[in-house]
């Protein structure tokens, strides 16, 4: 069975006070309502990363992701953050390919598959994102721009490599503009993600995949996508920088 997971990733948002105090109320509001095995993960920019560790150490549902890594080990990369320094401040999982990454810094299949590469390497689990524009929706493109994110960035992996990743499916069109696909077309492309996994490392790794969604996830709208047979969770933009919203999401497991 896969791992059921919510994952916030806070984008560049937030500073170390309003930080410091959504991870405070989310632990508590968390402990005392939720009781269900899901893991929480929590996405900060860089600077907050050992900060939400310190946070976050003793309690172990929850984790730390950053939102990027570069795809070298070390060296004169002026502004870049390696994953050996992100497995030393705490991380234990990486976003890799965030549509954000691929549209305004042009990162591509090819640098997305070394990033993965990277992150593997230093221990970090990557939690892999993919997703289709509305412009390819429209052209009846979904299943065939998904597949190749997918195959392109990650299929070139081992079956003991790729089970250390999660998979975020994300169509562009329902990232922060509060339309999120129907739960039935969620699935639908969550259900093909699955085949693809499965036609390439075989059922019991596709069944342990954690596929996640996102695209304008909010407490009302958890539920339903988070019952659909092929939705293991979240990935949660704007609503995971608003505790009381982030934590009934978390409880939308049924
Ligand atoms: P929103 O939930 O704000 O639409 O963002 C989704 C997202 O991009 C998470 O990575």
């Amino acid at each position: 069975m896969a791992q059921k997971i919510v994952a916030g990733n806070w984008k560049m948002n937030l500073d170390a006070t309003s930080a410091q105090q959504l991870i405070s109320e989310v632990i508590h509001m968390t402990n005392d309502e939720y009781q269900g095995d899901a893991q929480v993960i929590f996405s900060p920019s860089f600077p907050f990363l050992g900060m939400v560790n310190h946070q976050i150490k003793d309690h172990e549902r929850f984790h730390l992701s950053a939102q990027n890594l570069h795809q070298e080990e070390k060296g004169a990369y002026t502004g870049e953050v390696a994953g050996a320094m992100l497995k030393s401040v705490g991380c234990s999982y990486v976003i890799i390919g965030h549509s954000e990454r691929r549209q305004y810094f042009h990162e591509d299949n090819a640098l997305l598959a070394k990033k993965i590469d990277v992150a593997l390497t230093n221990g970090l689990k990557p939690i892999y994102c993919i997703g289709e524009t509305l412009e390819e929706r429209n052209a009846g493109k979904t299943l065939q721009v998904n597949e190749r994110q997918l195959s392109e960035g990650a299929f070139h992996l081992s079956g003991d490599a790729f089970s250390q990743l999660v998979i975020a499916y994300e169509p562009v069109w329902c990232i922060g503009t509060g339309v999120s696909a129907t739960p039935e077309d969620a699935q639908e492309v969550h259900a093909s993600i699955r085949q693809l996994i499965e036609d390439k490392y075989g059922k019991e790794i596709s069944l342990n995949t954690t596929i996640l969604y996102g695209g304008s996830v909010k407490p009302h709208t958890a539920p339903e996508l988070f019952a659909q047979k092929d939705i293991d969770g979240g990935l949660i933009g704007g609503a995971s920088l608003k505790s009381r919203d982030f934590v009934d999401i978390i409880k939308a497991f049924a």
